[in-house]
């Protein structure tokens, strides 16, 4: 699927011409398909077609309130990490019955909202947790509903920013301990123990390290019910990688249909928790060259989108590709650092890009869909960029732009 795409000489998204788009709403902007969110979650709803399942989208990828809700149409669950993620899905139209909760620090007062309003599934990352939301829970007269995160010691060969299944890491419980924690939360009045969940890391391009954890995650199953420990949910969290450049992960359906068949004739519920596969290339951001500097050495193009747009090519040399709207067959080609008006060296997009270019000129980044504009800060007092929606012929604003009174709501100077 390739909701971006060029057609008689210009980047189209769906069928929208991106350089009206910026036009019209100005740049920085984020630009986002609805056919692809859609396309990218029936991937995984085919796929377990005739299987008891739930897709809980990361909300911390894309959490722009019209991109949940065309999941939330969809029939989608979410993975939440923080009451403002919750207060979110709920805003967008999504069940409270299909959302699970994440994270290693979930305070006294998220947890009671999580329950007021019935989630799913307490993520559990810790015994002080555990401890916690029992206290919660009977506070309130309820009982949690909860699955351990495991740590299954598995390495997930990814960078390792975003490596979470070591036994270093700070998540999950080591696997080898679980049982224990499990039988602890068994005897708890107001917690009730359904699932086990995990998340090894993010941008996985090999179905083996999941196919390990599962059978990890089987085996740990397998063992709590020969304890007494009955659980419905096996949830195996997100990390399915996608193409940023020559990366070849496995298709969504071949990375389900393998779990599917390691999970065999059980009577388990199984559930994901995927972000980045659903919303990675179903953004673009656009960007204006507002001068061009050549320097004896370097080329660079100052563009204005930066690093407080997108911290990717920053935090983790992440590579996109960039892609001129309106591609020139005059002009030079040179190779250019894109770059930012940040007041940073580390202020780049792209590094070493061979382009025909001037200056005004109008470009793509590309694949900036999931952990783009959720990362966005207002670093430099920099208002972050507007979001739009592309549906077919029609475009929506779903975020306006931030304005500097924006960025200074909420301060105030000492008095006289
Ligand atoms: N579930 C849990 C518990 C997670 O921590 C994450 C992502 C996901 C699901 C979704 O993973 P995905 O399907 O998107 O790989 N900012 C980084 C990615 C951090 C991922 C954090 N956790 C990046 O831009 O590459």
């Amino acid at each position: 699927m390739t909701a971006f795409h060029y057609q008689q000489g210009e980047l189209f998204a769906e069928s929208l011409s991106l350089r009206e788009l910026a036009r019209h709403y100005g740049t920085p902007l984020y630009v986002y398909s609805r056919q692809h969110f859609e396309h990218s979650y029936r991937e995984y709803s085919d796929a377990l077609q005739g299987c008891d399942h739930l897709i809980c989208y990361a909300v911390k990828a894309n959490s722009n309130i019209a991109v949940l809700n065309v999941l939330a149409r969809l029939g989608a669950g979410f993975d939440i990490v923080s009451v403002g993620e919750l207060e979110r899905v709920l805003a967008a139209g999504g069940m409270p019955e299909r959302i699970v909760f994440s994270g290693v620090g979930k305070k006294a007062d998220e947890m009671r909202r999580a329950l007021e309003v019935g989630i799913r599934c307490f993520n559990v990352e810790s015994e002080a947790e555990l401890e916690r939301l029992n206290r919660v829970a009977g506070e309130m007269g309820m009982k949690a509903p909860v699955s351990i995160r495991v740590n299954p010691d598995v390495d997930a060969q990814t960078h390792p920013y975003i490596s979470t299944g070591l036994r270093d890491n700070k998540f999950g419980i080591d696997i080898a301990k679980a049982p224990e924690v499990y039988a602890r939360a068994a005897e708890m009045v107001n917690i009730e123990v359904v699932g086990v969940d995990c998340h090894i890391g993010s941008q996985l391009t090999d179905t083996r390290p999941f196919l390990d954890t599962l059978d990890r995650l089987l085996a740990l199953i397998d063992r709590l019910e020969a304890d007494g420990i009955a659980l419905h949910h096996v949830d195996l969290g997100g990390g399915l990688g996608v193409r940023y450049r020559d990366e070849v992960p496995p298709s969504t359906a071949d990375y389900i249909a393998a779990v599917r068949k390691g999970l065999g004739e059980r009577a388990l519920t199984v559930m994901f928790e995927p972000g980045r596969s659903i919303a990675a290339n179903g953004g673009v951001l656009l960007t204006e060259v507002e001068y061009l500097k050549l320097n004896p050495h370097k080329n660079f193009a100052v563009v204005d989108a930066a690093m407080n747009d997108n911290i990717r090519p920053a935090l983790y040399g992440a590579w996109t590709e960039i892609l001129p709207l309106s591609p020139r067959s005059d002009g030079e080609e040179r190779h250019y650092d894109i770059v930012g008006p940040v007041c940073e060296t580390g202020d780049f997009l792209a590094k070493d890009r061979a382009l025909r270019i001037e200056q005004g000129d109008l470009l793509a980044v590309a694949s900036c869909g999931a952990y783009g504009f959720t990362m966005s800060s207002n670093y430099n007092t920099r208002g972050r960029a507007a979001e739009i929606m592309v549906d077919g012929d029609q475009h929506y604003l779903i975020r306006e732009r931030e304005t500097v009174a924006d960025l200074m709501r909420g301060e105030h100077v000492l008095p006289e």
